[in-house]
């Protein structure tokens, strides 16, 4: 089965090709072309959703031939054609759900509405030899963090979710708040590198309630209060560069602990063996190395997909869409695309 992925619910416009195999559980990306729009929104210090929109609708033609041409395949050939239909920013997700839904009209095959959500949560098994096994996900990326068990597809248990800022959100929050460029995460994550993040004690909000829910707010306000007391402007432009990599490598570690000690106990509550960790925040290389070792000392097989598959790509679009066609579920042309879209199959566990 040979699937075109479409993504475009935010600033990248994404395109991938990939094809089933029969010997092997494991798809073969043949190609997943990323135009991004990120230097183009960076100078509002955010995404301007009806810049986006238009930019999708240019962009897009352009990463459809070049995902064609590098696959060596023809649209004539794609046996099924998935698209991002929700959550995200609904005059961006028009652009590729529209673009998806008349290739497959035109071709006469079938479409698959994805939830780009599924796609996150579900791209770490894109490259694992095995294929998809009932495990625990993390998903941290910027709109949400979400720890699920899944047992397959559409047979999801949320066991915790953000109250308030998600994981990757607080990046970007804190780095508005020291005026870094938008995406704050990666300018956030290289800094903490020359930090010391014992430096400053930033909250750990909820880390020992019983609970599976995180809270990310009261790090803002905690940055907030921080900088008058180390700069008499409170301006972070006056801030020593040292000081400032301290406070990013503070920040940081105080979301890769919650995330941490969420996770394992998640784990030992479920008693699941295999961990997959998706999102954008999933590339931060210091949680990336902090939660594979303690998953090495758990026991437990983390799955975490490479970096250009983290942050929003159309290879995990694509991925959702094959497993939902391998099942036969298909979405009908009028499937309308929603900015809130909510997961099909998405229990909450009591
Ligand atoms: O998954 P994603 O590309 O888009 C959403 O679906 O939200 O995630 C984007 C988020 C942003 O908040 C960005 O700051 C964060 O991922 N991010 C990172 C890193 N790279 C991207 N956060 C921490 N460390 C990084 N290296
Ligand atoms: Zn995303």
């Amino acid at each position: 089965m040979l699937v075109l992925g479409i993504e475009s619910s935010c600033d990248e416009t994404a395109v991938a090709l990939l094809e089933s195999c029969a010997d092997s559980p494991q798809p073969r990306v043949l190609s997943s072309v990323i135009s991004t729009q990120i230097p183009l929104h960076r100078m509002y210090g955010g995404v301007i959703p009806e810049l986006a929109s238009r930019n999708h609708s240019t962009n897009l033609p352009v990463v459809l031939r070049e995902a064609l041409e590098q696959a060596g395949r023809s649209v004539h050939e794609v046996d099924v054609f998935a698209s991002t239909a929700g959550p995200g920013l609904v005059a961006a997700l028009l652009v590729g759900n529209t673009a998806a839904k008349a290739l497959a009209l035109a071709a006469g095959k079938p479409f698959v509405a994805v939830n780009h959500l599924e796609g996150h949560m579900l791209s770490p098994f894109i490259t694992r030899a095995g294929g998809l096994v009932p495990h625990l996900s993390l998903v941290v990326s910027g709109g949400h963090t979400l720890l699920v068990d899944v047992q397959g597809v559409s047979d999801y248990t949320l066991l915790g979710r953000s109250v308030d800022d998600a994981a990757g959100e607080a990046f970007d929050k804190v780095a508005k708040m020291l005026d870094l460029p938008y995406p704050g995460g990666p300018e956030i994550d290289k800094r903490a590198e020359q930090g010391d993040p014992a430096r400053f004690s930033f909250p750990r909000p909820m880390l020992h309630e019983d609970h599976l829910n995180f809270s990310f707010s009261g790090l803002k306000t905690a940055v907030l209060y921080t900088l008058p007391r180390l700069t008499a402007s409170g301006n972070p432009h006056d801030l020593p560069e040292q000081t400032l990599c301290d406070i990013c490598a503070g920040v940081r570690q105080a979301i890769i602990d919650v995330l941490i000690h969420k996770t394992l106990k998640a784990l030992r509550r479920t008693g699941h063996k295999v961990l997959a960790v998706s999102g954008g925040v999933s590339c931060n290389a210091a949680l990336r190395t902090q939660l594979m070792e303690c998953c090495r000392r758990a026991g437990v097989e983390a799955v975490l997909p490479p970096n250009s598959l983290t942050t929003d790509n159309a290879a995990m679009i694509a991925y959702a869409g094959m497993l939902r066609a391998q099942h036969g579920d298909f979405s009908p042309l009028d499937t309308p695309v929603d900015p809130n879209l909510k997961l099909a199959g998405m229990q909450t566990r009591a």
